[in-house]
């Protein structure tokens, strides 16, 4: 007689709960492998904690957009074209840069620093001058002078886009040739949210103004723009369709008064899988955008825009990850049970930290071990350096451990903002180092490379910035 099976092994409770193997998350003999990399080989051979960037999903991502839209624009003989921008906030780095703009992407910049890496990658034959920049955000002096600066030698699709009234003035004063600018619309917030209008960008009801008193005559702008960027992202609600359409009706105001307005930006925000559990169809919520924005535009005689989105959490978020080992237990009471990381979720994950961002979380080896309840827990002292919810459940389960093959832990999809928000190479919480960073490649034959782009940080550095 056979021992019916007790389904309380790691594995079990995976498959049980989401739809697996999915987005390029696999099981081989109880070890977790990510676009088919062996992660229990990749921390043997690299250590833990490990970050790393694994560059084919940028290409991938940037691609799946463009031809969702370019479907879209072919179904509804939609009158316009649509334009993939990188937003590079959301990661910096000089790999990342060249991976995005291999598959032809534009940029959007948010500061005065964005526009030396724009210099510095043209300098190096990487971005051609016809190119697209988006320069959004608040305009400091250092900022419109660079923006005027790129102008002026001949960066012909450079646009400047004003998020205030008195924004103009600074652009008007350092502007040398004719600048195309355009102009950010404070969204609505959505209701549950602390504040009613969105801090960025100026109030619809002032945009006219601003157009037939600055700009109408004045012969250095062209009105290229309108821009808006919905805070929550695009979601399928009723307050981002709401929303959407109230703003591609205010761009059909402006387009009346201004011939020379052809492009809508609707800003980032497309959602990532940052768990197993949720689904998104990226095909319908494109389909639905093109379809509102043609619709409103011929019921208003208006020509229709070209479309530009600025995704950056879809660009790269889900080309991250990072890898801890657990490193010890603690039992503080009967029922909370801590396993210690070798890093700190507060230095190398913020977003966990400061807006309580989950992500997907896996381990990657122990499978066929059994599940219990535990909290993870940073290396810092500081009380809020854990990480205990999941987006699904309120609660994080993991394999049991054992010392002598300690559990191999993964947060995957962690690709955007977390170190622009952690700081990078400098002094973190409890001088806890910046960890490894590994980038991964795949060529035509399906073989990985393998780069270390920074090791773990080391002590020396860190004396020299405090002083020592
Ligand atoms: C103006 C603007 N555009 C684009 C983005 C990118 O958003 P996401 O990373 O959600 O795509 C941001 C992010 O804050 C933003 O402020």
């Amino acid at each position: 007689m056979t021992t019916p099976h007790i389904r309380n092994r790691y594995t079990d409770l995976i498959h049980q709960t989401f739809f697996f193997p999915r987005h390029g998350f696999e099981i081989n003999d109880n070890k977790l492998f990510f676009q088919g990399i062996d992660l229990n080989e990749l921390a043997k051979e690299y250590g833990t904690p490990l970050k790393f960037t694994y560059l084919p999903k940028i290409g991938s991502q940037i691609e799946k957009i463009k031809k969702l839209f370019n479907d879209a624009i072919k179904k509804y003989d939609y009158k316009g074209n649509y334009n993939y921008c990188y937003c590079t906030k959301s990661s910096h780095f000089e790999f990342i840069l060249n991976e995005v703009l291999k598959y032809d992407a534009d940029l959007e910049t948010s500061s005065a620093f964005d526009l030396t890496i724009v210099k510095k990658l043209h300098s190096e034959g990487r971005f051609d001058k016809s190119k697209f920049i988006v320069c959004n955000g608040y305009k400091t002096q250092q900022y419109v002078k660079n923006i005027s600066e790129l102008v002026t030698a001949g960066f012909e699709n450079i646009i400047c886009v004003l998020d205030n009234r008195e924004e103009f003035d600074l652009v008007d004063k350092y502007a040398t040739k004719t600048t195309k600018i355009g102009i950010r619309i404070a969204t609505e917030e959505e209701p549950n949210f602390l504040i009613y209008t969105s801090r960025m960008g100026m109030s619809y009801k002032h945009v006219l103004d601003l157009y037939k008193n600055k700009i109408h005559d004045n012969p250095k702008f062209k009105l290229k723009m309108v821009h808006f960027f919905v805070n929550s992202g695009i979601r399928d609600t009723t307050y981002f369709w709401s929303e959407l359409t109230r703003l591609v009706n205010v761009y059909c105001d402006l387009k009346e008064e201004c011939p020379e307005l052809d492009t809508l930006d609707i800003g980032g925000g497309m959602p990532i899988y940052t768990s197993l559990g949720v689904e998104f169809d990226y095909a319908y919520m494109i389909d639905q955008i093109v379809f509102y924005t043609k619709t409103i535009c011929e019921n208003r005689g208006v020509k229709m825009p070209d479309i530009f989105t600025e995704f950056g959490s879809f660009t790269v978020g889900e080309s991250g990850g990072i890898l801890y080992t657990v490193i010890g237990e603690k039992e503080q009471n009967d029922k909370e049970k801590w396993y210690m990381i070798d890093s700190s979720f507060i230095t190398t994950l913020p977003d966990t930290w400061g807006i309580g961002q989950k992500f997907i979380l896996l381990a990657a080896n122990h499978w066929d071990k059994e599940f219990q309840r535990i909290n993870l827990g940073g290396l810092t002292c500081d009380s809020q350096d854990f990480y205990n919810s999941d987006t699904n459940s309120n609660q994080v389960f993991m394999p049991k451990n054992t010392a002598s093959d300690p559990l191999l832990i993964g947060f995957f999809h962690t690709g955007a903002y977390q170190e622009s928000l952690g700081g990078y190479g400098g002094i973190q919480h409890c001088l806890i180092p910046a960890p490894k960073h590994l980038i991964i490649d795949k060529d035509e034959n399906g073989e990985f490379s393998y780069k270390v782009f920074a090791e773990e940080q080391k002590s020396d550095g860190m004396l020299k910035i405090l002083g020592y």
